[in-house]
């Protein structure tokens, strides 16, 4: 059983599907992550990641064995995983990771792209979305920054994260829209739940 839950940065993807997982006992994928591990070995000069060095151990993230949890949400990582996203060689070797992890149990994977392109045939699709403000407010209270700055870096992202001619960023046909604007985490998080057949 997959649940996909795709949508813009901002948009709570990471609190509700980390809760969602652990509502319905199953394992949570951030494919972000990845993304931003790939981000990583490209600013330690190790050239394209070999996506087989990624890996996770319960809310750690590994990148060859070290713990890159923390060093993976710095700015800097957050800006080349932008860039690095946009790598079709990247893209497609971490999409074949993510495929592999998923093959086998129950999931809540996470991303831009796992209802339209990673798993198309994922039982339950949501498509989260906010208000651009929400968003830019949400993600200043956690970073401890200026809302108009984040605001500004969000448009930047959202432009970047859809560009380069790729298919992100867009709901999978059968995807479930959900504008979590004004809504609890709890809430969205029901919202989900009582999608998933059981
Ligand atoms: O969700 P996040 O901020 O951790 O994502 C980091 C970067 O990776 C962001 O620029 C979007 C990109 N990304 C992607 O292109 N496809 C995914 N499935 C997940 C993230």
């Amino acid at each position: 059983m997959l649940v996909a839950i795709d949508g813009p940065a901002g948009a709570g993807k990471s609190t509700v599907a980390r809760a969602v997982a652990h509502a319905l006992g199953f394992t949570y994928l951030d494919t972000g992550a990845m993304y931003r591990c790939a981000a990583l070995a490209s600013l330690r000069g190790a050239g394209t990641v070999d996506a087989a060095r990624i890996a996770f151990a319960e809310d750690r993230v590994l990148l060859d064995g070290e713990d890159v949890t923390t060093a993976i949400r710095t700015p800097g990582v957050t800006e080349r995983a932008s860039e690095v996203a946009a790598r079709p060689e990247v893209r497609e070797a971490l999409i074949a990771r993510q495929r592999e992890l998923i093959a086998g149990g129950d999931w809540v994977a996470e991303g831009r792209d796992i209802a339209t392109v990673v798993a198309p045939d994922a039982e339950v699709k949501v498509f989260l979305t906010a208000s651009p403000q929400e968003r830019a407010r949400r993600r200043a209270a956690e970073l401890g920054a200026d809302a108009g700055v984040v605001a500004r870096e969000l448009a930047l992202r959202d432009e970047r994260d859809s560009g380069h001619g790729r298919t992100t960023l867009h709901p999978a046909p059968g995807a479930t829209p959900l504008d979590t604007t004004g809504l609890s985490i709890d809430e969205v998080v029901q919202a989900i739940v009582a999608r998933v057949p059981r």
